[in-house]
């Protein structure tokens, strides 16, 4: 497995397994099947409601807890002011005891949205204290990523954002690897959307080198460093999308996917009123 040097030198592998919308009952099962399967990277997040049975997975697995990489991520604290950083430090020991664990590879803030300075304060801290080896965020638009690294500490390691091809995120990329932070895609496949799957272009692409349209996009993201994290509940699925470091796309190839960018997300924009209403009011502790 190839790994990408965050900005303090931790290492972390660049393709891994996300668990989004794996029902709680079926995440144990997904996540050992993913395990057996060679992933050794998995992301999670308190606001998916499955930590415990992704803990309850590496537990079977008696895979050795130094060969793991973990990520968790914060939901919005709701706190009184004064309070959010206490509470941050209780949803980051809620989300450890969940996965069963004693340290996490990656803690992110899920959205870039409530009083995520006090968060990162105490994320800050968790990260000093070694309680977490790296520290992000996930879905900062550009703004939002550079006025939190100019007005603290530490640099965020890591922002997860949707990233595939119908929304490349070059730009934002660019920026972000100016500011040393790493990109992470989360919706490698858009979830399937827009036909994702049958797009001829990834097709004729994926025809020539004897690879799947998954295949083809998870490549061309990591060819372009970029952290990828596919969900599957399928371990015929999780093998392919594990098997995408035995070919290489051309330059050509890598220029003909760039033209399916629509520069848009195809699920929601963290800057719509009534999303961020909708978002800041559900509770995922
Ligand atoms: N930070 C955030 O706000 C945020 C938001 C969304 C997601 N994420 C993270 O990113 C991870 C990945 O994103 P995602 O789960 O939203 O979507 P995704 O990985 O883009 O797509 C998952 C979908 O693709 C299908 N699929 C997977 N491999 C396939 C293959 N080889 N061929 C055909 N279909 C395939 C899956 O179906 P089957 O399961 O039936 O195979 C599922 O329907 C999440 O699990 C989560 O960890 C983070």
């Amino acid at each position: 497995m190839e790994n990408v040097t965050l900005n303090n030198g931790v290492q972390m592998p660049i393709l891994g397994f996300g668990v989004y919308q794996i029902p709680d009952v079926d995440t144990q099962a997904a996540v050992e099947a993913a395990l057996a399967a060679g992933y050794r990277h998995l992301d999670t997040a308190a606001a998916y409601g499955n930590e415990e049975a992704v803990g309850a997975a590496i537990k079977a697995s008696g895979i050795a807890r130094q060969d793991l990489f973990v990520t968790t991520k914060l939901w919005i604290q709701h706190a009184p002011a004064g309070s959010v950083e206490e509470d941050t430090k209780r949803s980051f020991d809620n989300s450890l005891q969940r996965l069963g664990l004693d340290y996490l590879d990656l803690y992110l803030i899920h959205q870039p949205l409530g009083d995520y300075y006090s968060e990162w304060r105490a994320m800050q801290k968790l990260n000093m204290q070694g309680l977490a080896r790296a520290i992000g965020v996930s879905n900062f638009h550009p703004d939002r990523l550079i006025d939190l690294i100019d007005h603290n500490e530490i640099v965020p390691a890591v922002n997860q954002i949707e990233t595939h091809p119908f929304h490349q995120r070059a730009t934002d990329q660019a920026l972000m690897i100016e500011r040393g932070v790493q990109i992470e895609s989360w919706g490698p496949f858009a979830e399937g959307k827009n036909d994702l799957f049958t797009n001829p272009l990834l097709a004729a692409i994926g025809e020539s080198h004897g690879k799947s349209v998954a295949q083809v996009v998870l490549r061309w993201l990591t060819q372009r460093d970029v952290v990828v994290i596919p969900k599957s509940v399928r371990p015929e699925r999780m093998a392919q999308n594990f098997d995408v470091f035995d070919f290489t796309l051309t330059e050509d190839q890598m220029n003909q996917i760039s033209t399916l960018d629509t520069g848009a997300s195809l699920f929601f924009d963290h800057r719509d009123p009534a999303m961020v209403s909708w978002l800041g009011g559900r509770r995922n502790n």
